[in-house]
C-alpha cells in the first residue's frame, strides 16, 4: 500500500500555507501564498477572505504535486488558523460581507471603553476567560451588526454567518453555499468572548451583553475530530482538526502535561503553559483559554501571554528606521556592543497586551545618552522581546503556581542566537528549540492524524520531538534583578501616553 501522509493548513496573518508531514512528523513539501494587508485608516487592519480561499485552491494541489504523491495518499487534513480575525459572510451566496476585521485591528476601541463602562461587564472575564478588549472577536461582530443597517435583521434570520478564518475555510472546503459545515473548534470559539469555558457551549448572557444573536454562530466542536470531507478541494479527504495557531503550536511542541509551556516568536509572540483539565482564572493579566480537545475527551486548558509586538520592532528598526537591510542583520549589529549601555525600548506601538493590557500605552526609548549607538538600540530591540516574555512567564508562576522549569521555543525569531540566550538569561531556565520548527502546521497535523487514527496516541506524538537546540541561562542574578527593574520602570512610562 502507497505511504499515507496528512496535509496541515496554516491560515496566517500575513500568508497561507500547506505543508505535507509523513508518520515520523517531517516535513514532505510546503507551499505558501501570501494576502494583501489592506489599511484603510489608521488602527485598522483587513483581510480579503475571498483571496485567501484562492490562495487555498491553489496552494493545497501544488502541495501535493511537489511531494510527488497523489490525493488518496492523504489521510486527513489539519487547519490551524490566525485567531479572532472575524469575518462575515452571505449563507446562500457565499460572499463576504466585507472584507475580515484582522486581529490586531483596534477600530473597537471606543465600543469597548463603552461595553467596559457596564456595570454587568465583570462578569464577562468570570465566564470566558478573557479581558474585555479589543483583540478579541466579539466587539468586532457587534461593530459590523451596528455598522450596516438592517445587518443585525438579517443575522437573526440565519442568512449572515459569523466565523474566524478556520470556520470560513471548513465551510468553504465542506461545500460553501452547496451544504458547506458551518461550524468552529473550541479552541478558536474560546477567544471570541462569547464562549463559556467550562460548557464549552455559546453563553447566553455573553451574547446578550455583546449584541450578537445565537443563530449567525458556527457549532463549537473538539479541536480534533472530523468535520466533514474537503469536497471542494480534496474529494473523498476528511478534514480532521482545526485549532488556533497557537494552539496548534502547543500541541506541535507536544506540550500535553500540566506545566508544560512553548513560546512562537514571530510578528508577536505567544506564550502557552498546559494547565491541565481545569481552567486556571488569571489574577495576573493573563488570558484563560483552551488549549486543544481530543475528540471526547475532557477539554486542557492553557493560561496564555499574548505579546503584540515582538518581530515587528525588528521589522520597524528594518522598514522603520532603516538601521538594518534584512532582519537577521539585528544579531550581527547587536554583537557589535557588549550590552545595551543603559538604553531599553518598550515597543507599546499600539497599546501592550499580556500582561498590562493599556491600550493607551505608547512606545518609548529610554535611557538615551551621547554614548548610544545603532549598535546599543539592535541590542535593546532583542532585549525587549526577552523581557516582554520574563513579564508574561512571572504571571504564569504566579497565577499557576507551577513554576517553569524549561520554555520550548519556535517561530521566525528563534533563528536568532543571541535573543534566545538573553531569553535564557532574564528568564533563568533552558530554553530548548525543537527540530521541526514548524510546529503550528505540525500541532494540526498532530490532531487531524489523531482524529482519523494515523497516529494513535500522544506518547506516539512525543517521541517525535527531537531537540535542535538549547540555550542555558548564564546572567548573574545582580545583574538581571537591576536590569528587570530597569525595564519595569521604562515600561511604566508608557502608560497614559496617549490622552482619551
Ligand atoms: O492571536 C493572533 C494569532 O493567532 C496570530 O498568529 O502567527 O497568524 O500572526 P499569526
Amino acid at each position: 500500500m502507497a505511504t499515507r501522509y496528512v496535509m496541515s493548513i496554516d491560515q496566517g496573518t500575513t500568508s497561507t500555507r500547506c505543508i505535507i508531514f509523513d508518520r515520523q512528523g517531517r516535513l514532505v513539501s510546503v507551499t505558501q501564498r501570501e494576502h494583501r494587508q489592506h489599511f484603510p485608516r489608521p488602527g485598522w487592519v483587513e483581510h480579503d477572505a475571498v483571496e485567501i480561499w484562492r490562495n487555498l485552491e491553489r496552494i493545497a494541489p501544488e502541495a501535493l504535486q511537489q511531494a510527488g504523491i497523489g490525493l488518496e495518499q492523504i489521510t486527513a487534513i489539519g487547519i490551524a488558523n490566525q485567531r479572532e480575525t472575524t469575518l462575515l459572510w452571505d449563507r446562500r451566496t457565499g460572499v463576504p460581507l466585507r472584507r475580515a476585521i484582522v486581529w490586531q485591528d483596534t477600530r473597537t476601541n471606543a465600543l469597548v471603553d463603552e461595553l467596559a463602562a457596564r456595570p454587568e461587564s465583570s462578569m464577562v472575564q468570570e465566564r470566558c476567560g478573557l479581558p474585555l478588549a479589543t483583540y478579541f472577536s466579539a466587539p468586532r461582530i457587534r461593530w459590523l451588526l451596528d455598522d450596516t443597517p438592517g445587518l443585525r435583521e438579517r443575522a437573526e434570520r440565519g442568512e449572515v454567518l459569523f466565523g474566524t478564518m478556520e470556520s470560513w475555510l471548513i465551510w468553504n472546503l465542506t461545500g460553501g453555499p452547496d451544504g458547506g459545515r458551518h461550524l468552529t473548534d473550541v479552541t478558536n470559539a474560546s477567544r471570541t468572548l462569547l464562549m463559556d469555558l467550562t460548557t464549552l457551549e455559546w453563553d447566553d448572557q455573553l451574547l446578550d451583553f455583546f449584541g450578537v444573536p445565537r443563530a449567525m454562530l458556527p457549532q463549537i466542536r473538539p479541536s480534533a475530530e472530523t468535520y466533514g470531507v474537503a469536497s471542494r478541494i480534496f474529494p473523498g479527504v476528511r478534514i480532521g482538526a482545526a485549532l488556533g495557531d497557537q494552539q496548534a503550536a502547543l500541541f506541535g511542541q507536544t506540550c500535553f502535561a500540566p506545566g508544560e509551556a512553548k513560546c512562537t516568536y514571530g510578528t508577536g509572540s505567544f506564550l502557552l503553559l498546559n494547565t491541565g483539565n481545569k481552567p486556571i482564572r488569571s489574577s495576573h493579566g493573563l488570558l484563560t483559554t483552551v488549549g486543544y480537545q481530543v475528540s471526547a475527551e475532557p477539554a486542557v486548558y492553557a493560561l496564555e501571554g499574548p505579546i503584540a509586538v515582538t518581530g515587528a520592532l525588528v521589522q520597524w528598526f528594518r522598514d522603520g528606521l532603516g538601521l538594518i537591510n534584512s532582519a537577521p542583520e539585528i544579531e550581527t549589529l547587536a554583537k557589535t556592543v557588549d550590552d545595551n549601555g543603559g538604553c531599553y525600548i518598550v515597543p507599546a506601538f499600539a497599546g501592550l497586551f499580556a500582561p498590562h493590557w493599556r491600550s493607551e500605552a505608547r512606545g518609548m526609548i529610554v535611557g538615551l545618552t551621547s554614548y548610544i549607538t545603532k549598535g546599543h538600540l539592535a541590542r535593546a530591540v532583542l532585549e525587549a522581546t526577552a523581557w516582554q516574555t520574563r513579564e508574561v512567564v512571572d504571571a504564569m508562576n504566579a497565577d499557576s503556581r507551577l513554576d517553569m522549569r524549561t520554555l520550548k521555543v519556535d517561530g521566525g525569531m528563534t533563528a536568532d542566537n543571541l535573543l534566545m540566550q538573553c531569553i535564557a538569561d532574564v528568564l533563568d531556565v533552558p530554553v530548548v528549540r525543537p527540530m521541526v520548527a514548524e510546529t503550528v502546521s505540525l500541532g494540526a497535523a498532530y490532531a487531524a492524524g489523531l482524529a482519523v487514527g494515523y497516529w494513535p496516541d500522544l506518547e506516539g506524538l512525543r517521541r517525535n520531538w527531537h531537540r535542535a537546540a538549547q540555550w542555558l541561562p548564564a546572567m548573574e542574578p545582580e545583574r538581571r534583578a537591576v536590569e528587570y527593574d530597569n525595564w519595569r520602570r521604562a515600561v511604566e512610562r508608557t502608560f497614559g501616553w496617549m490622552k482619551p
